[in-house]
């Protein structure tokens, strides 16, 4: 994978996140994600790549999708993608914080091939590397990432998402005397934000999407953390309504098709089996990771973080778009 992809990722969750800004406070999801794919799917096709989608959105919600399996670019350097158009469409439709538009770029059959169903990830940065195993009970991860992060436990600070499914994670933790902070939505920042040595979060638990579980991968190998991840029935996430146990059918039939062991806990080495790894996300909307898109006259003012695991570096790139431009 060539590593000057690094100045041209920036460019496609750039034009995804303008393009759904064009909907923010609109109400309308799928009119959210719908702007997002085709630009970065315009974006993409325009690239000196010759890119597989391997993990996407899409069917979960029914949203407008970059399907899996689907072929992007026009080069021949072949490589891995995996998309989250919109990273929070919700919090763009309802003008929420948070939200972002994610791409991770990945060296060739690197990157672990799932349907876009549940995941849960435990997420951790270097200094707990190899702390985290989603095998033992759950008090016992926290007890030794404590222990490799040099706090105690009360000392901890635990990101979760504000869904029914977390309650009892989050009463655990709260009784083990850890500080949770449980947000609405969004955990690909979430993960990011267990890397940055400069903020409080020391781990990250939830159960949410299995695209935006290995673009986290990819962002936190690129960024030396650790993660597990195991993917979980729909019915577990979301209740077992007539609805869920169809979809969840269908999921698992996804799962058997595509080889995928349900049952498996994936290491980050097998979410994200090289190194060659860069990752795009940029703000949509304001929040803790990055700026949101700001309109100053004529023009727009996004904020890119681009991770680059092959040179081991970090990029925060402001960049002006004048609006007759896009
Ligand atoms: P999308 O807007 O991309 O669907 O993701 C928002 C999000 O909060 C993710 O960060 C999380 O992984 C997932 O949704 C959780 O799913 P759900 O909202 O269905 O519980």
């Amino acid at each position: 994978m060539n590593g000057r992809l690094v100045f041209d990722i920036l460019k496609v969750t750039e034009a995804a996140a303008l393009a759904a800004s064009n909907y923010l406070g609109r109400g309308d999801k799928n009119e959210v994600d719908d702007a997002a794919v085709k630009a970065m799917r315009k974006t993409l096709n325009e690239m000196d790549i010759s890119g597989e989608i391997v993990i996407g959105e899409g069917e979960i919600d029914e949203a407008p999708m970059l399907y899996i399996g689907e072929q992007v670019g026009c080069g021949t350097d072949k490589i891995d993608i995996a998309v989250d158009p919109i990273e929070g469409t919700r919090m763009v439709a309802m003008g929420q914080n948070n939200a972002l538009a994610t791409i991770a770029f990945a060296e060739k059959d690197s990157l672990f091939h799932a349907p876009d169903m549940y995941m849960e990830k435990l997420i951790v940065g270097s200094k707990g590397k190899e702390a985290i195993d989603l095998s033992l009970p759950f008090e016992e991860n926290i007890v030794r990432v404590a222990k490799a992060l040099g706090k105690k436990v009360e000392d901890l600070t635990i990101v979760t998402l504000a869904k029914p499914r977390h309650d009892n994670i989050v009463k655990c933790l709260q009784k083990m005397g850890a500080k949770v902070y449980s947000i609405p939505d969004g955990d690909v920042a979430a993960s990011i934000l267990t890397c940055d040595a400069s903020n409080e979060i020391d781990l990250m638990y939830t159960i949410g999407g299995a695209p935006e579980g290995v673009l986290s991968a990819c962002a936190v190998k690129a960024l030396g953390g650790d993660m597990n991840a195991r993917l979980v029935k729909r019915t577990i996430a979301k209740g077992s309504s007539e609805e869920n146990i169809k979809l969840e059918c269908v999921e698992l039939s996804r799962c058997k098709k595509m080889n995928v062991d349900i049952e498996k806990i994936y290491t980050l080495d097998e979410l994200v089996k090289s190194d060659k790894v860069i990752f795009s996300a940029t703000g949509i909307t304001k929040g803790d990771l990055l700026e949101g898109i700001k309109k100053i006259g004529n023009e727009m003012l996004t904020e890119t973080l681009v991770i680059d695991g092959i040179n081991n570096k970090k990029y925060l790139v402001n960049t002006t778009h004048k609006i007759s431009d896009e």
